[in-house]
C-alpha cells in the first residue's frame, strides 16, 4: 500500500519535498497544510494533491496521512512536529529542527513515546560529491581540522528569515548549519564539547545575524571552522563547502578532491572524484530524492534516520552556544 504524505508550508523548500515524493514509487501526494489558503491552492493543483487544510490539528483530525513534510518558518517546526508525532504520524522536518535545544527536546520526546519517525532535513547528508568525501576520508590520517561555507554572496533572504522571533537566527541557522552538519558527517558525527562564535548584523536591517564565525572543538580533538553569512562580498566556497586537513593529506568538497602528499615522487597526488564542477545547479533536485528515498524507507524498514533526532539536537546545542557565545564574548561548554 503506498504511504500517504502530508506536506506543511507551500513555499521554495515544500515545492521540492513534493517533487521528491512525487518520483518515489511507493508514495502518494495526500495533502497540503498551509497559509495564506491561496499558497496552499496553488501548491494543491500545481502536484494535484487531494486534501488541503488551515492546520496540522486539522489535518490528522481528518486522519487518513501516515507521513508529514514540514517546510514551513522555524516557529512552526517543533508545535506542528509534536502534533504529528503524538498522533502516530511520521516527521521529516526541515532544518534548523526548532528554534533551540528545548523545543528540539520537546520534539524528541514526542517521537520516543509514540514511535513515529522523526528525520531532520540536513540533506548534504545525501549529496554524491559529500558522500564521496566522507568514503575517502579515512585516507587522510586522523583529521585534525575543517573549514567549512555556508555563505550567500551579494544576497540574502527576506521576510520571516530575517526575524529573530519567527526565524529563531538568521544566517547561521540558515545557511551556518549546512556547513556546520557536513562538517560533523565527514568527521564521523562526534560530539561537540566547545563552542566560540562571533556574529553579527553588518549588511542589511534586521535583528538577526548576517555575518558569523565559528569555532566548534569537537570530543575526538578535532576543531571546524564554520563562516555563515549573508550578502557577504566574497565566500571561499559554496554551500556546504568543507575542507578537511588529516595527518596524511587533505580533502575537500566543491571541487572534490584529496591532496596526498607522496614520499617517494616529493609530489602531491591529486585524487579527484570526478564529480563536475561547478555544477549547473548547486542544491539539485537529485538530492532530495535521496533524502525523501531514505524517509520512506526508514518508515518501511522501522530503521531510525540518520540524520534523525540526534543529529538535529546536535546542531540544535552547536547553534545555541553560537549565539551564548556571540553574545558573552566567551568560549561556551556544551554538556551531553
Ligand atoms: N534544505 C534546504 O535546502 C532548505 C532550503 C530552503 C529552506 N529550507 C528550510 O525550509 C523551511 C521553509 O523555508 P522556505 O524557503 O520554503 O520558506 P518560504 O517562505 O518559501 O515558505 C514558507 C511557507 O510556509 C507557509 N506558512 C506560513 N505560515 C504557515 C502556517 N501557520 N501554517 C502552514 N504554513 C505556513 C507559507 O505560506 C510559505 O509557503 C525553513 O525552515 C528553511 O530553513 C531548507
Amino acid at each position: 500500500m503506498k504511504l500517504k504524505a502530508a506536506f506543511t508550508g507551500a513555499g521554495y523548500i515544500i515545492n521540492i519535498h513534493a517533487r521528491a515524493a512525487e518520483a518515489q514509487k511507493d508514495v502518494e501526494l495526500a495533502a497540503v497544510v498551509a497559509r495564506p489558503s491561496e499558497k496552499a491552492e496553488a501548491l494543491r493543483q500545481k502536484f494535484q494533491i487531494p486534501e488541503q487544510y488551515e492546520s496540522v490539528e486539522q489535518m490528522l483530525q481528518a486522519g487518513g496521512v501516515d507521513a508529514l513534510v514540514i517546510g514551513t518558518p522555524n516557529f512552526l517546526h517543533a508545535s506542528q512536529a509534536i502534533a504529528a508525532l503524538e498522533a502516530g504520524v511520521h516527521v521529516m522536518v526541515e532544518k534548523p529542527m526548532a528554534m533551540n535545544t528545548g523545543e528540539a527536546k520537546k520534539m524528541i520526546e514526542a517521537s520516543l513515546k509514540s514511535g513515529a519517525k522523526l528525520m531532520v532535513a540536513h540533506f548534504w547528508r545525501f549529496d554524491a560529491d559529500v558522500l564521496w568525501l566522507k568514503e575517502q576520508a579515512q585516507k587522510l590520517g586522523k583529521i585534525i581540522r575543517t573549514k567549512g561555507y555556508g555563505v550567500h554572496t551579494h544576497w540574502g533572504p527576506s521576510g520571516w528569515f530575517t526575524q529573530k522571533a519567527l526565524a529563531g537566527g538568521g544566517a547561521m541557522v540558515d545557511m551556518g548549519i549546512h556547513a556546520l552538519d557536513t562538517a560533523r558527517f565527514l568527521l564521523g558525527d562526534p560530539q561537540p564539547v566547545c563552542v566560540y562564535a562571533k556574529s553579527g548584523t553588518y549588511y542589511q536591517d534586521f535583528d538577526v545575524d548576517d555575518t558569523g564565525m565559528t569555532i566548534v572543538e569537537w570530543d575526538n580533538g578535532a576543531v571546524s571552522y564554520v563562516e555563515s553569512g549573508w550578502w557577504q562580498p566574497h565566500s571561499d566556497g559554496p554551500e556546504a563547502a568543507t575542507q578537511l586537513y588529516g595527518t596524511r593529506g587533505f580533502g575537500q568538497l566543491f571541487p572534490t578532491l584529496l591532496e596526498m602528499p607522496n614520499r617517494e615522487t616529493q609530489k602531491v597526488d591529486i585524487i579527484r572524484s570526478g564529480f563536475e564542477y561547478p555544477r549547473k545547479e548547486h542544491c539539485s533536485q537529485s538530492i532530495y530524492d535521496s533524502q525523501m528515498a531514505y524517509f520512506i524507507k526508514c518508515i518501511h524498514e522501522d530503521r531510525t534516520p540518520s540524520p534523525g533526532a540526534a543529529e538535529g539536537l546536535i546542531n540544535m546545542k552547536v547553534v545555541d552556544a553560537v549565539y551564548e557565545s556571540a553574545r558573552t564574548g566567551t568560549s561556551v561548554e556544551i554538556k551531553r
